[in-house]
């Protein structure tokens, strides 16, 4: 079943409102209750002296009232006499200018000194809560990531990027060598003369950034296993989780979860939107209901990071005020997000946050409730939630997808260190090609290139641009196809081009050899012959050798005739940045050829499946009328499915 959550802030608000708050949140169907991961400096005003006496008393009321807490650690804000004593904590820019007090996130995850500090309060925290009957979780910080905070270039990450790089080369003459320090006359004596890739006259080798974003990523880890330790040891039975950010790459997640017991995110439709590369129109097309596959994917790829236990634990209320601008979704989009996130296996939505504040930086942001303590919309779209959950069966998880489509950090951090075209951004194309999936009804699993590949029928690589040998040997073991987009394989560990040439160790499934790589201007289209049909396309383009069957070639006065799209039984490459139409057309004909079926849905709609259930959603402002061919039970909602619509259906055959 779906069950919902909220996140109190009980330290921004008059203590006589407590227990009115917890019985309201009780009778509205609320169960978990996230709190207090910002309460550092009300828990210790100034050093060493600590009252908990509030938290005490907010955690007994929320208990004693029927809700379960998440209770969390308070290290993403450390404060202000911390900090004056400690200055060398806080992170540098990459101007080189440091970050200053004031907001949040105000930390260097490189900084021995605040691992400490964190590790001491975390403690203190964990030693107090963590066998409190009313806490059954825990979340670790906030955000990681958040306000661009992993990468800092502060003495403390320069002292410890040159260890990381110790541990990782052991001689010189690996880290020389791996970083091509050859060219422009850029050799290493000694690891002490490395510095961070900032302030540079042009940019740096690329393989000097790519190991500035391992480095930065495993000190996130590491900082994040800190915390696990003390609260496995201090919280026993109690379920471990951190807040991730949609789209958010800066470090890997997989690794960073391995020891979480479940995976949450937090879900802003709107301000992705708004930060999205999207033309205004196409914004304004989806002003108020977001864009349908942006949170579905985030969704997906945190199922994955949780190994199968997800929770959203921060949902958007109504309009937020981080975005360049902030737009209220249509009424009914939380109602369609939180079915949304369950139908993708979401298991628990929490609400952000429970009462709009007063003050301070987010007093624009809505809530479940207004300032003045009267319901606002999202109030009765949870009311309608909790009234819906009550006609679904209980015991519905989502199954393994036929379709596997691999996000890959690294290689994420490829692209940045040398994205070559200034419009490749492997995030967009990721994203793009689940679009396209999604536009045809079918489930996808996001996996890491680590992930089991027994039961799907293809995995999808839209921008895996790091060469994974150990992948192309599972595949080469398992009945899987395969599709790969540009670039894939294109780069070794260190980040040079393979002696084979790219795909790299992929070119042991497909008889191919990139020979040229180019970049081009959106105003430069490429025409592309596909199923006899003429198509634009435009970013990148490769010209390969092959002898292997050529699905569709380049036409124009520049190597026409050239592959654009190369298969064999196993394995398909296409040599052309997809996007558009000629992406759904290769993608609906990449379907057939692993013999998954599909429906074209209309433009507003998206289905997916949670165990025997099928979910459907209409994102758009019109009534649309569902062509159900199967004999299906309706459980809510109806086959002409209103706008901002959903229609949950068993099926029965
Ligand atoms: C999140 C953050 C919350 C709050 C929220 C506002 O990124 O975790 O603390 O700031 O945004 O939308």
């Amino acid at each position: 079943m779906l069950e919902l959550g909220v996140c109190y802030y009980p330290e921004q608000c008059s203590r006589d409102l407590w227990v009115e708050d917890a019985q309201r949140m009780v009778e509205l169907g609320i169960k978990w209750v996230r709190i207090a991961e910002f309460s550092w400096s009300e828990v210790e005003k100034t050093p060493n002296v600590f009252n908990w006496q509030w938290l005490d008393e907010v955690i007994d009321i929320l208990g004693e009232a029927g809700l379960d807490v998440v209770m969390s650690t308070p290290t993403a804000a450390p404060p202000k006499w911390l900090v004056d004593f400690n200055p060398d904590i806080l992170p540098v820019d990459e101007n080189g200018v440091t970050r200053k007090f004031g907001a949040r996130r105000h930390y260097c995850f490189s900084s021995e000194k605040y691992l400490e500090f964190s590790k001491s309060i975390a403690l203190k925290y964990a030693k107090r809560y963590g066998q409190n009957k009313y806490v059954k979780a825990w979340q670790i910080d906030n955000e990681y990531g958040d306000h661009d905070t992993i990468l800092s270039y502060s003495e403390n990450a320069e002292r410890a990027f040159r260890i990381w790089l110790k541990k990782r080369y052991h001689t010189l003459d690996a880290l020389n060598e791996a970083w091509g320090t050859s060219f422009w006359s850029m050799n290493y004596n000694q690891f002490d003369e490395v510095e961070l890739p900032n302030n540079l006259v042009e940019e740096p080798s690329p393989t000097h950034l790519l190991d500035f974003y391992r480095f930065s990523s495993d000190q996130v880890c590491v900082y994040n296993q800190a915390q696990i330790d003390i609260l496995r040891e201090n919280a026993p039975g109690r379920k471990i989780t951190h807040n991730f950010m949609g789209h958010h790459s800066a470090f890997d997640h997989y690794k960073l979860a391995e020891n979480l017991d479940f995976a949450s995110w937090d879900s802003y439709p709107m301000g992705a939107l708004i930060h999205s590369n999207l033309s205004d129109e196409e914004k304004n097309k989806r002003l108020r209901t977001g864009l349908p596959d942006q949170p579905a994917f985030n969704h997906d790829l945190y199922r994955h990071v949780g190994k199968g236990n997800v929770w959203v634990m921060e949902q958007q209320p109504g309009p937020v005020n981080w975005a360049e601008y902030n737009q209220s979704p249509a009424d009914g989009m939380i109602r369609l997000w939180s079915w949304l996130a369950y139908a993708h296996g979401v298991d628990v939505v929490c609400y952000f946050r429970w009462r709009q504040v007063k003050f301070a930086q987010e007093q624009f942001h809505a809530a479940i409730l207004l300032p003045n303590g009267q319901p606002d919309q999202v109030f009765y779209e949870i009311q309608q939630i909790v009234e819906e959950r009550k006609l679904l069966p209980k015991d519905q998880s989502r199954r393994q997808a036929k379709i596997g489509l691999v996000y890959d950090y690294q290689s994420r951090w490829c692209n940045e260190a040398l994205p070559q075209g200034q419009d490749y951004s492997s995030a967009i194309i990721t994203s793009d090609w689940y679009s396209a999936l999604s536009k045809l009804g079918v489930d996808v699993d996001v996996i890491s290139p680590d992930a089991e590949l027994d039961g799907y029928e293809i995995i999808f690589l839209p921008d895996m641009m790091l060469d994974n040998d150990k992948f192309v040997k599972r595949v080469q073991n398992a009945d899987v196809k395969l599709f790969l987009g540009t670039r894939v394989g294109s780069k070794t560990e260190n980040m040079h081009i393979p002696d084979q040439l790219p795909p790299g160790s992929f070119g042991q499934l497909i008889d191919l050899k990139v020979i040229r790589v180019e970049s081009l201007p959106p105003y430069a289209k490429q025409i592309v012959v596909f199923n006899e049909k003429e198509y634009e396309a435009s970013g990148w383009r490769e010209s390969v050798k092959t002898s292997e069957k050529i699905l569709a070639t380049y036409k124009g006065d520049y190597r026409n005739g050239g592959a654009a799209l190369v298969g064999n039984e196993k394995i398909r490459y296409s040599s052309v940045k997809l996007e558009g139409n000629l992406l759904n057309d290769v993608i609906k004909d990449t379907l057939s050829w692993a013999n998954i079926d599909y429906t074209k849905l209309h433009e507003d709609i998206r289905v997916t499946n949670r165990g025997d259930l099928t979910f459907t959603f209409n994102f758009g402002n019109e009534a649309v009328a569902l062509d159900i061919l199967n004999e299906h039970e309706i459980l809510f909602g109806s086959n002409e499915i209103e706008p901002i619509g959903v229609m949950v259906r068993r099926n029965i055959s």
